[in-house]
């Protein structure tokens, strides 16, 4: 059979966050479509057990455990991927951290500084291993930030967070034009509430939960697997005209 329009053969991804949730349906979308993975978060078992569950797909993946908090590590995650497989094509950044809920005026530094450690230099300094890698091979790539609709909007009590996710967005912005001309396309995904663990104060919670269903179009929460195929898209040559774009995935969320 000839081989699916939008796929990945002959590529190589790293996807952070990886262990589950939607780092792992896009890991796991990834290499169904060819690529070969290399799954990166702090805790190896969680990413062990994703390999597995690519490989049994017939898939060829790599867990290497790494906080994207430190950029030594992310150094040595993208070392291991060369190592293993010769060259890295797309980076997906999608670990994130959310450890404060409750009013901004309140957050204490500590909070304020592991979530803009993660969420934002680790997706800086992740990216910039990554291009500083596709450069020296004077290589295309892609780049797809995992963001969210949080980066778009007031988000009352969740305004750090939101405010690294607004971080990302600009980030993917000045990136585009700046790695253009280098043939580096860097996109953005911004998912409304999608059913995770990091989700699941929001999801556990029967009031917030009804008042985001009652202003959705599906009203449907989604599963990681609805955000998999945009990512997919982002990162293959189908979509080698676009870059700099943060695509909304909401279920009609906010689009009212
Ligand atoms: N769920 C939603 O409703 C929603 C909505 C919009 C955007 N998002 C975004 O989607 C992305 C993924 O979230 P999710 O909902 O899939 O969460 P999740 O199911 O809780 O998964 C989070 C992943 O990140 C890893 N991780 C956390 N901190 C890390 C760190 N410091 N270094 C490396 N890996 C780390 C976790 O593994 P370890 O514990 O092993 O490190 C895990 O693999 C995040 O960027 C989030 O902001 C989620």
């Amino acid at each position: 059979m000839s081989q699916p329009i939008i796929h990945l053969e002959n590529k190589v991804a790293i996807v952070t966050g990886a262990s589950r949730g939607i780092g792992e349906a896009i890991a796991r979308t990834y290499a169904k479509a060819g690529a070969k993975v290399v799954l990166a978060s702090r805790k190896l078992d969680g990413l062990l057990e994703v390999q597995k569950k690519i490989e049994a797909d017939g898939g060829e993946a790599l867990a290497v455990a790494c906080h994207t908090g430190s950029k030594e590590q992310i150094e040595a995650l993208v070392a291991q991927a060369i190592a293993r497989f010769g060259k890295v094509d797309v980076l997906v950044n999608n670990a994130a951290t959310n450890p404060y809920f409750g009013p901004m005026m309140l957050v204490e530094d500590v909070a304020w500084d592991k979530t803009f450690e993660v969420n934002v230099k680790g997706y800086f300094y992740t990216t910039r291993a990554v291009v500083k890698h596709l450069m020296d091979r004077n290589a295309p790539g892609a780049i797809v930030n995992v963001a969210s609709v949080a980066g778009q909007m007031a988000m009352p009590l969740q305004g750090v967070y939101a405010m690294t996710k607004a971080a990302v967005i600009s980030m993917t912005k000045t990136l585009a034009m700046e790695l253009g001309s280098a043939n580096v396309r860097v996109n953005a995904i911004a998912p409304g509430l999608v059913d995770t663990k990091f989700a699941s104060a929001l999801t556990s919670n029967d009031e917030i939960k009804a008042m985001v269903l009652s202003r959705m179009a599906t009203k449907q929460i989604a599963e990681p697997g609805d955000i998999a195929g945009l990512a997919l898209l982002l990162a293959s040559d189908q979509s080698r005209y676009m870059t700099g774009e943060c695509v909304v995935i909401d279920g009609g969320w906010t689009v009212g």
